[in-house]
C-alpha cells in the first residue's frame, strides 16, 4: 500500500472504450481509488454521455467524456489533445481497451470484416498510444496497459481475425516495452477469459444460445458456478498493473486463467506418466497468480503453456514424442 492507500492520487488516466464493460469498470475503480482525472473515450456517444454524467455526479471535476473513434486519426488527435489539456499536460495511464468481437470462419470472412477487426482492435491501439507516448516520455513516467484477451494466447473457432488482432497486441506490448523502458514507461498486456459484458451478445445470438452459455462453452472456469468473470475482476488486474505495486512489470502478459495450465497438465498427466513431475512444477507456477478462470484444455493449451513457461512446453513436447515412440514399440 502507498502511504495514503490511494495509488492513483495525482494520476491522469485515459481509457478507450470507457463507456462500457471492462473500460467503464476500470474508470469507476480508478476514481474510487483516488485518481485525479479520468478520461472516458468511446465511439458510443449516447452511452458515453450517460456514464460520464453519472460519474461526474459522483466525482465532480474529475471526469471527462470524449467521443472518439480509435480508427480515425483526426478523432484520436482531438481526443488526446483535449485529454492532455484536462490533465494539465499529463496522461499517466493509458488503458488501450476499445475493441470489437465478431465471428466468421476464415474462408467465409469478407475483407471488410477482417479490416474492421484489425483496424479497431490493433491499429486503433497504436493510433492512440503513439500520441500519448510523447506525453509520457516528457514526464519520464507512465504505464500503458493493452487489453488483449485469452484469444491473444490461443486460437478460437470462428475467431481467427479476433485472435490475430489480440496476438498482435502482444507484439505491440513487447516492442513498446523495449522502446520505452529507457524513459521509465512500462507497457503490459492483459488477457482476460470470458467477461460478462455486452461483447458476447453477438455470438450468443448467432448460436441461438445465451451469452452465459457461450462463455461457459468457449472459456469455462475451473471453479464451480463461475461461467465467466465480471468486468470488475478484469479491472482489478489493471488497477494493480497501473500502480507502483507493479513497478517492475513491463513487456509482460498477465492472464486471469493460470488454472488452464493446471487443467491441461492434469490431462496430460493422466495420459503420460513421465509428465508427472512437470505437473507438479506447473502447479507451483499456478500459485503465483491465483485466479478463478481457466481455458478449455481441449484447444490450444500448449500455446498457453508456451506463453506462461516455454521450457515446460518444450519438455512436454519432448515427453509426448517419447511416449509416442514407446507406444510404437511392439509389445514384449
Ligand atoms: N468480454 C469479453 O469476454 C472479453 C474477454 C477478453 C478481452 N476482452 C476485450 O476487452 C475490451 C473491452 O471489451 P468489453 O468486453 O468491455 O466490451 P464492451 O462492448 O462492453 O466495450 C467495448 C467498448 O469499446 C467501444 N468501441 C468499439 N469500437 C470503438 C472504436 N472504434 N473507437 C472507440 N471505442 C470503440 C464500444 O463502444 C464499447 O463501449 C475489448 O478489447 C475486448 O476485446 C473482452
Amino acid at each position: 500500500m502507498s502511504e495514503t492507500g490511494k495509488y492513483y492520487e495525482n494520476k491522469v488516466a485515459a481509457v478507450t472504450g470507457g463507456a462500457s464493460g471492462i473500460g467503464l469498470a476500470l474508470c469507476k475503480a480508478m476514481l474510487a481509488f483516488g485518481a485525479d482525472k479520468v478520461v472516458l473515450a468511446d465511439i458510443n456517444k449516447e452511452r458515453l454521455e450517460r456514464e460520464t454524467g453519472r460519474l461526474e455526479g459522483e466525482y465532480p471535476g474529475k471526469v471527462l467524456g470524449l467521443t472518439c473513434d480509435v480508427t480515425s486519426e483526426d478523432s484520436v488527435k482531438d481526443m488526446i489533445a483535449r485529454s492532455a489539456e484536462f490533465g494539465g499536460g499529463r496522461i499517466d495511464i493509458l488503458f488501450n481497451n476499445a475493441g470489437i468481437c465478431a465471428y466468421a470462419m476464415a474462408h467465409e470472412m469478407t475483407e471488410l470484416e477482417w479490416d474492421a477487426m484489425i483496424d479497431i482492435n490493433l491499429k486503433g491501439a497504436w493510433l492512440v498510444a503513439r500520441r500519448i507516448i510523447p506525453h509520457m516520455i516528457r514526464e519520464r513516467s507512465g504505464v500503458i496497459i493493452n487489453n488483449s484477451s485469452v484469444m491473444g494466447l490461443r486460437g478460437g473457432n470462428r475467431l481467427s481475425h479476433y485472435a490475430a488482432s489480440k496476438w498482435g497486441m502482444i507484439g505491440l506490448t513487447k516492442s513498446w516495452a523495449i522502446e520505452l523502458a529507457p524513459h521509465n514507461v512500462r507497457v503490459v498486456s492483459i488477457h482476460p477469459t470470458g467477461v460478462n459484458t455486452p461483447m458476447n451478445d453477438g455470438l450468443a445470438e448467432l448460436e441461438g444460445a445465451t451469452a452465459i452459455e457461450i462463455a461457459e462453452r468457449s472459456a469455462g472456469n475451473l471453479l464451480p458456478g463461475v461461467p465467466w468473470i465480471e468486468p470488475s475482476d478484469a479491472a482489478e488486474l489493471v488497477l494493480y498493473l497501473a500502480s507502483d505495486r507493479a513497478r517492475y512489470a513491463t513487456g509482460a502478459q498477465f492472464t486471469r486463467n493460470p488454472m488452464a495450465l493446471a487443467r491441461a497438465l492434469e490431462k496430460l498427466d493422466a495420459a503420460h506418466e513421465p509428465t508427472h513431475a512437470i505437473t507438479r512444477g506447473a502447479a507451483h507456477l499456478c500459485i503465483v497468480d491465483p485466479s478463478a478462470s481457466r481455458l478449455s484444455a481441449r484447444e490450444g493449451f500448449l500455446g498457453d503453456v508456451f506463453a506462461s513457461h516455454p521450457p515446460i512446453a518444450q519438455r512436454i513436447i519432448r515427453l509426448k514424442g517419447m511416449a509416442y515412440q514407446a507406444a510404437k514399440q511392439p509389445a514384449e
